[in-house]
């Protein structure tokens, strides 16, 4: 299913709200291999508005129209949480490559499915895990794998919001969310605290929901929150290492415009490193009877090798974000596995799903890493 030489690649959006306005499609228009081909939502009005913000002639609020289409080569899923499965199965059928916005399922069996579905059609499949992406953290990933902090010992994440305490939406309903900040945040984090430092083997974990969200921003009521808005887990790794993770929506004061405060860090037995959000192009590193110092991240991290786009271009929080789309692309047109793919997707919703066991039966639990 890939396309002639010299053709662009068809893609198509299923679900064009909040997270495909802000960097899949921004991500494919930057792409000269890949063109938006076609567009699928639910809402009517918003797909006659996408026509115009996306310069997109065909929509349809019908993704098996995408689906049963033989010229369109692969689709990028960004529903509701709860709709994902079925979607990315039933595009798996019809042959198309996927990828897949996260938490892929609501619980690791969802999953599993999905996963077992993109195998057995041979298309490639990828999970838009967004922080992997970002400068700071492919370069501490290059300094942990080449030995440059030693032997890694504890991993430490941090991801603290402040939102408004409104309703979220469909994100509220465990029907439909599965869970709140485990399964919108910190499930990024699991992902690439394991692209790091390898598989997780036991974690106990914890959730907590404080804000009722019992109205939404225009002021109408609405059924309260079942889902958590803070979560936290202790961890160990297979390799011996110690994680600690917490993230919140609830932290006031953290707004930092919009971008909240994020930082991840690694300490090895040589050194630390961490990694922020809002400063994606700069490590801390400090060293034994030393302070962390920023360091630039040197330019072969700041994007993809072949990527057109240009590091000092846009907002550096966002702007890497456009290069989920450029290895979506890159991995259908080498025919090769996406990275992260929906196995990724799978390992960290395993952990996600464990942290709330946890929660509920109140101890340690062991990780069975899903078979590849
Ligand atoms: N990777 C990231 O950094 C990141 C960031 C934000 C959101 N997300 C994920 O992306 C997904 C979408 O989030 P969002 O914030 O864009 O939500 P959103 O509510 O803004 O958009 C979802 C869109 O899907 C449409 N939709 C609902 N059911 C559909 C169906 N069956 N078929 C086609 N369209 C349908 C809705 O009408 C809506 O326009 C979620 O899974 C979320 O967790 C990921």
């Amino acid at each position: 299913m890939s396309p002639s030489a010299g053709n662009p690649l068809n893609l198509a959006i299923i679900g064009a709200g909040l997270v495909s306005d802000y960097h899949h499609v921004p991500g494919i228009l930057l792409d000269p291999r890949a063109r938006v081909a076609a567009v699928c939502d639910t809402d009517e009005a918003l797909l006659e508005k996408r026509k115009t913000d996306w310069g997109v002639e065909k929509v349809t609020t019908d993704p098996g129209e995408i689906f049963s289409d033989p010229g369109i080569d692969g689709v990028i899923i960004a529903t509701p949480n709860f709709t994902h499965p079925a979607l990315a199965i039933d595009a798996a059928r019809n042959g198309k490559h996927i990828m897949c916005e996260k938490p892929l399922g609501l619980n690791a069996t969802e999953v599993a499915s999905m996963h077992e579905a993109a195998k057995t059609a041979g298309v490639v499949h990828m999970t838009a895990f967004t922080y992997r992406f970002a400068p700071s953290m492919r370069y501490l990933k290059h300094l942990v794998q080449n030995g440059d902090l030693g032997q890694p010992r504890h991993f430490r994440s941090q991801r603290f919001l402040d939102l408004p305490e409104t309703s979220w939406g469909w994100r509220q309903y465990r029907d439909k969310g599965g869970a709140g900040d485990l399964f919108d945040m910190t499930i990024h984090r699991i992902d690439f605290a394991q692209d790091l430092l390898g598989p997780i083997n036991r974690i106990c974990g914890s959730v907590a929901n404080f804000a009722p969200r019992t109205e939404t921003a225009d002021g109408s009521p609405c059924a309260p929150s079942e889902v958590d808005d803070w979560s936290a887990i202790i961890g160990d790794f297979e390799s011996g290492a110690t994680g600690v993770w917490e993230g919140t929506t609830l932290a006031k004061g953290y707004n930092r415009d919009g971008f909240g405060h994020e930082w991840a860090e690694i300490n090895g037995s040589e050194a630390s490193a961490v990694y922020r959000l809002h400063e994606p192009n700069i490590l801390l590193l400090g060293r034994h009877g030393g302070d962390l110092e920023p360091i630039e991240v040197p330019a072969e991290f700041l994007k993809p090798e072949d990527s057109p786009r240009k590091p000092a271009d846009g907002e550096p929080a966002t702007v890497f974000r456009y290069d989920l789309a450029w290895e979506f692309v890159s991995a259908i047109l080498e025919d090769r596995d996406a990275i992260p793919s929906f196995w990724d997707g799978w390992s960290a919703q395993v952990i996600a799903d464990a942290t709330l066991d946890s929660r509920e039966q109140g101890r340690w639990i062991d990780i069975e890493q899903p078979a590849r």
